[in-house]
């Protein structure tokens, strides 16, 4: 059988950590792929040299032209401009919507088949533009967005309470911005929900923590977002992707009707696997959590609509 083949689009702090972990993982053959050529070479390179050390079969080249993105089983794009301090994801919307524009036009052609994840923020409304651009199939065109809230929310979890990780079932749905839902019921810790687990005050902290992990990260470095964590959370949904291992993950897809919510993709657990998005799980949710949800949905229907 041959090998998966993953394009990264944007070998910047986002794609080039991505590389790195699929490498380790020793997941796929990656082509990195940017217009700052000699980067995405440089850092192909690099990343080749730890071959011996790393022991992984797997390869990866860099490159500035799309034919060698040929045959993509998964296109990652990370391609776009970061925050900087003080910025929303929000504020990036004009210059990075421009940016996957451009990208599509020029990787779309080369990987017709392709399940695409898109990474570049702001995710949600990138996602929503990358379908209506691409007029790819909704089940091939997902974000990554809810993983890594899940994974910011498992952490804040953790430092409040203690509990190692293994012992945190969390989920984090919605819009990958402030609109974001965290989940409290629907969260565990060693099996007790963690709105029955913690007080108020100490869940809104947890909550707060989660919904402004990414700008803690922006305001300490200063030159740029967040990349170990987004990085780490793109390889977990290439592995349910590439392995087609059905693992159900928070997952910005398309809504066609489930959760009341039509035609705009969003985050909510989606089974992962060949081809993309295999299903989408509905769950049980309470009055105001789904109306945290539809709220969610709004938030990101009126940026599309101020954009296009
Ligand atoms: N085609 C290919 N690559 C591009 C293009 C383009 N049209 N435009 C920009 N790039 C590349 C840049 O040259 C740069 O190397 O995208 C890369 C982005 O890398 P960084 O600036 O390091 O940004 P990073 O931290 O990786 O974040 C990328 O992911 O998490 C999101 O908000 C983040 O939107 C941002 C994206």
């Amino acid at each position: 059988m041959s090998r998966p083949k993953i394009t990264i689009v944007g070998a910047g702090n986002v794609g080039a950590t991505a590389a790195s972990l699929l490498l380790l993982k020793d997941l796929a053959d990656v082509v990195l792929i940017d217009v700052a050529v000699g980067m995405a070479k440089g850092k192909a390179l690099d990343l080749m040299h730890m071959r011996s050390n790393e022991q992984f079969v797997s390869t990866v080249s860099g490159t500035g032209d799309y034919a060698d993105t040929a045959g993509s089983d998964v296109v990652v794009v990370t391609a776009g401009v970061p925050r900087k301090p003080g910025m929303t994801r929000e504020d990036l919307l004009g210059v990075n919507a421009g940016i996957i524009k451009s990208v599509l036009e020029g990787v779309q052609p080369a990987s017709p088949d392709a399940v695409y994840l898109f990474v570049t923020n702001p995710l949600d409304v990138m996602t929503n533009l990358a379908a209506r651009i691409s007029g790819l199939p909704h089940e091939r065109v997902l974000g990554m967005g809810g993983v890594l809230d899940t994974a910011r929310f498992t952490y804040a979890i953790a430092q409040e309470t203690g509990a190692a990780p293994q012992e945190i079932e969390a989920l984090v749905v919605g819009a990958h911005g402030e609109a974001m839902v965290p989940l409290p019921r629907l969260s565990t810790v060693g099996g007790t929900p963690l709105d029955s687990l913690l007080s108020p005050d100490a869940l809104a902290r947890v909550v707060s923590n989660t919904v402004q992990g990414g700008a803690s990260v922006v305001e300490l470095l200063q030159t740029g977002s967040a990349f170990y964590a987004p990085a780490s959370s793109i390889v977990r949904m290439l592995e349910a992707i590439v392995g087609d291992t059905g693992a159900v993950l928070s997952t910005c897809a398309f809504l066609d009707g489930a959760y009341g919510i039509d035609g705009i993709a969003m985050c909510v657990p989606a089974r992962l696997g060949a081809g993309g998005v295999q299903g989408i799980v509905e769950l049980d949710l309470d009055h105001s959590e789904r109306a945290q949800l539809v709220a969610s949905a709004a938030a990101i229907r009126a940026q599309i609509d101020a954009w296009a």
